[in-house]
C-alpha cells in the first residue's frame, strides 16, 4: 500500500521538501508520496490529530510549529527535547515520535566540508541564539568529535547566556556581544551564521565584520538563498573556506527520510534537485 508523508508549516508554498523527497522515493522505487500541508495556526492541533487519525507514516515540521508539535506527540527523543524543537515525526506502529534532524543535518554537512579534518581541536563561534543556533550548538556539544570551545555571539547577549546555561553537556563556551566576537575573531577556526541576516531579499546585510578572521578559518552560513551571502563573499575575499546552508537542508531531509524508510537517499541527487529548483526560482 502506498504510504503518505508530509510537511506541516505556515506557510509551506515555497518549500523544496516535497520535490526533494518525492524524487528520492522515485529513485528508490518506494511507493510513497510527500505532500506539503499549509496549516493555519488556529487549525494546527486539529490538523495533527487528523494526520494521526489517518495514520500518515511520518512528517516534517517547519516554522512556526517546531515547538508547538511537541506536546501533541507520544514521545520526543532526548536530543530534540534538549533542543526544544522537533522537525521530524515518525509513525512507529501507531506511536508518533519526534526527532530533530536540523542540528544533525547541519553538523554532518559541516563535517563533510572539513573533509579529513576533525571538529575536535576546533574553536567554534556561532552567530545567533535562536532556534537554529540552539539545534546546532547542542548537536555540536554532544558530538563524538567534541570541539574545544563553542562560543555564541548574539545581538541580545542574554539569549546567548541562556543557551549556554541550558546546554545538555559541558563545553567551554562564552556568551559574546557582536563587538566582542569581532575583537576576538582571531581565536576561532569555524564561524557559523545561524541568523537570517543576509538572507534574500536583504542580501546586503552581514551579521559580523570579518576583519580579524583567522587565516585558514572556515566560515559557514545556514542560509542558502542566496547561495553566497555577503558574509561568505567577504570570507572568500579573505581566502577563507566557505560553506553554505544547502548541505544542512539536504541532510536534515535525508536523515528524516532514513528514519521513515530505513534507507539513506542519494545525497548528491537530492542536492542537485534542490540547486536546480533554487536556480529556477
Ligand atoms: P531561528 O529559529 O531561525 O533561529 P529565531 O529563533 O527567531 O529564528 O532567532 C533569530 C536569531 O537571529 C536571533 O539570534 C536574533 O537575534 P536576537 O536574539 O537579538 O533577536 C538574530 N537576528 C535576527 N535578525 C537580526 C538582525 N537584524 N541583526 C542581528 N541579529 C538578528
Amino acid at each position: 500500500m502506498s504510504k503518505l508523508y508530509g510537511l506541516v508549516g505556515y506557510p509551506v508554498g515555497h518549500s523544496l521538501s516535497p520535490i526533494m523527497h518525492n524524487d528520492a522515493f522515485q529513485r528508490l522505487k518506494i511507493n510513497s508520496y510527500y505532500h506539503a500541508f499549509h496549516i493555519e495556526p488556529n487549525q494546527f492541533s486539529k490538523a495533527v490529530e487528523g494526520l494521526k487519525a489517518l495514520g500518515v507514516s511520518g512528517f516534517n515540521v517547519t516554522i512556526p510549529y517546531k515547538v508547538d508539535i511537541m506536546p501533541l506527540l507520544d514521545e520526543v527523543d532526548s536530543l530534540a527535547q534538549a533542543i526544544g524543537a522537533v522537525n521530524t515525526v515518525v509513525n512507529d506502529n501507531g506511536r508518533y515520535i519526534g526527532y530533530n534532524t536540523d542540528g544533525q543535518g547541519y553538523v554532518a554537512s559541516l563535517v563533510q566540508a572539513l573533509e579529513n579534518d576533525s571538529l575536535e581541536n576546533k574553536r567554534i563561534l556561532i552567530i545567533g541564539a535562536g532556534g537554529a543556533a540552539k539545534a546546532i550548538f547542542y548537536t555540536l556539544a554532544v558530538h563524538s568529535q567534541k570541539p574545544v570551545e563553542i562560543s555564541i555571539c548574539n545581538r541580545t547577549v542574554e539569549k546567548a547566556e541562556l543557551l549556554i546555561k541550558h546546554c545538555p553537556t559541558h563545553v567551554p563556551s562564552f556568551a559574546l556581544s557582536v563587538q566582542e566576537a569581532e575583537e576576538q575573531l582571531e581565536r576561532f577556526d569555524v564561524v557559523i551564521n545561524t541568523t537570517s541576516v543576509g538572507m534574500s531579499p536583504n542580501i546586503e546585510e552581514t551579521p559580523l565584520n570579518l576583519d580579524l578572521l583567522k587565516p585558514g578559518a572556515l566560515v559557514s552560513d545556514i542560509i542558502y538563498n542566496p547561495f553566497e551571502t555577503k558574509l561568505l563573499a567577504s570570507a572568500k575575499a579573505k581566502g577563507a573556506q566557505t560553506h553554505n546552508g544547502i548541505g544542512m537542508f539536504v541532510l536534515q531531509g535525508a536523515l528524516a527520510f532514513e528514519k521513515w524508510t530505513g534507507m539513506f537517499p542519494n545525497q548528491q541527487a537530492m542536492e542537485a534537485i534542490v540547486r536546480d529548483s533554487l536556480k529556477k526560482g
